[in-house]
């Protein structure tokens, strides 16, 4: 029924394309062919899972081209470096490893060096790159990643002639269908809903690097989805910088919670699992949708940032510490088993000690299973690169200290009550541990190491007794 309503309303949409691509992609598959026997490709990405979705399209458009994958930087004919400028860290591991690529060069002159990620965006990134990372020869940022084989065709051409190609602008943010994606794995799948972000939060580079928000059409959502579980996959998850707000611009009406409940009435045993959600955005109407579908899994990432309220509204995240604890009470109401995980940043500029201490005092309240805890990291042309900050670096590095061992514990407190409880999981991936050969996660998604000598495989739900635990995860027996 549902099902049928989505479709109606997808019915007057029309369709966008990839097809302008084809004549490149035959074209490289030609070039490619002359000069190697059978081209080698070696993707590395850095960042969020919607860097990883994207590198799930380069490998697919590489597949199109005829070109097989090596985990071996020295025998590829393309690297590609899929950058994340999310903080400084992650830009300078980027910068590190690009700058080793020289020697892999050195052995293979005619490998093609690829740039691209937000990293390629950001002002000031290419300038460097062209200065001192002369043996780049293609760079393009995220919104250009579907123009690849074109931008690969005419570096091709260009080889042997130091032409370098750039297509760096952030540009209008299309949404482009129709690209090939070449998935990672077999058992859990990215669903890219949406691009972009507008929220801009004062201090994350990602609506410079990524563009306006904006939503794929639902049809194309649920044909994707529709096909993933007819290929077996069973933990799907929706991808967007702020999933609540999808359908924002799209011209019927549809919002976050149809999207769950549409994708739930699609036959067939999986998880629907989505990344991330803005607490601003977060609706009752969104936690009724997960309650009420079998499939939508009990866990929520729902980052808070910060437990001040001056240092919430200089972040411009739009909701108070209060609100915020609301929202995951209303959360936890209709849903009692759920699992709450959450983003919470330390140091941002001119955050005082009792501003700190307002962040610990929501972790003691807020009990989230588990935390991802960052430093600030000053990007450049955010408006929080802007303040003055006095607070030291050691006095930051003190305050995070203090964070992960409060968190530590309370996600260690939650693990243990799984300890002697048989809880269902999904077997998603081998491990190299000889004592526990899988790994498989909880419908709230937490990790699992699975033991026991009862054979099972990937992709199954199965019954496991939890015997202990870490503070990062469970370990269990199959019965
Ligand atoms: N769109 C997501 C977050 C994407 S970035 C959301 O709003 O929830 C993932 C996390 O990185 C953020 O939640 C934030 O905690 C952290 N982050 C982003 N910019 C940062 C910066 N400049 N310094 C430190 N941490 C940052
Ligand atoms: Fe960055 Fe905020 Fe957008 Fe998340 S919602 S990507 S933190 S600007
Ligand atoms: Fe990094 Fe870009 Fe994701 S900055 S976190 S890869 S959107």
């Amino acid at each position: 029924m549902r099902n049928a309503e989505c479709k109606n309303k997808e019915a007057e949409m029309s369709e966008q394309k990839f097809e302008s691509q084809v004549p490149f992609i035959n074209s490289v598959r030609e070039m490619a062919a002359v000069h190697y026997s059978r081209p080698l490709a070696y993707v590395d990405t850095y960042g969020c899972q919607q860097n990883e979705s994207d590198s799930e399209k380069l490998r697919g458009m590489l597949a199109e081209m005829g070109y097989g994958f090596t985990d071996d930087e020295y025998l590829a004919d393309v690297v590609i470096i899929n950058t994340c400028a999310i903080r400084e860290n992650a830009e300078n591991r980027v910068y590190g490893n690009v700058g080793e690529l020289v020697h892999t060069k050195k052995l293979h002159p005619s490998q093609i060096i690829v740039f691209c990620g937000c990293m390629a965006a950001v002002d000031g990134v290419v300038e460097k790159i062209e200065q001192s990372y002369k043996h780049i020869d293609l760079i393009f940022s995220p919104n250009k990643l579907w123009r690849f084989p074109e931008m690969l065709h005419s570096t091709l051409q260009e080889r042997g002639a130091s032409g370098r190609v750039y297509e760096t602008g952030v540009g209008e943010g299309e949404i482009i269908e129709g690209i090939p994606v070449r998935r990672d794995r077999t058992v859990k799948a990215w669903l890219p809903i949406m691009y972009g972000c507008d929220n801009f939060c004062s201090y994350c580079i990602v609506p410079y690097v990524r563009g306006r928000e904006r939503s794929r059409k639902p049809q194309d959502i649920m044909d994707e989805a529709r096909a993933l579980v007819a290929d077996g996959y069973k933990d799907i998850t929706l991808l967007g910088q702020n999933v609540n707000s999808y359908g924002t611009g799209l011209h019927e009406k549809i919002g976050f919670p149809e999207i769950i409940r549409c994708i739930n009435d699609i036959e067939g045993e999986f998880l629907i699992r989505f990344m991330t959600s803005h607490p601003k955005d977060a609706s009752i109407e969104l936690f009724r949708a997960m309650a009420e579908s079998e499939k939508a899994a009990r866990h929520i990432h729902l980052p808070f940032q910060a437990g001040s309220d001056r240092i919430l509204s200089l972040m411009n995240r739009g909701y108070t510490h209060e609100g915020y604890l609301e929202k995951i009470l209303a959360a936890r109401e209709l849903m009692p088993d759920i699992v709450i995980t959450s983003d919470v940043i330390v140091g941002f500029p001119g955050e005082t000690l009792d501003e700190f201490e307002d962040t610990m005092r929501l972790i003691e309240k807020a009990q989230f299973d588990a935390m991802f805890t960052f430093i600030y990291s000053k990007r450049p042309g955010t408006p929080a690169a802007e303040l003055s900050d006095t607070t030291t670096r050691e006095e930051k590095q003190e305050r995070f200290d203090r964070l992960l061992v409060l968190q530590n514990a309370i996600s260690e407190e939650k693990h243990s009550r799984y300890i002697g409880k048989t809880v269902r999981v999904l077997v998603d991936e081998e491990s190299h541990d000889e004592r526990y050969p899988y790994k498989a996660r909880t419908n709230g998604g937490r990790l699992v190491h699975l033991g026991g000598s009862i054979p099972t495989s990937l992709g199954s739900f199965v019954d496991t007794e939890i015997t202990h635990c870490s503070s990062w995860s469970l370990f269990g027996e199959l019965v």
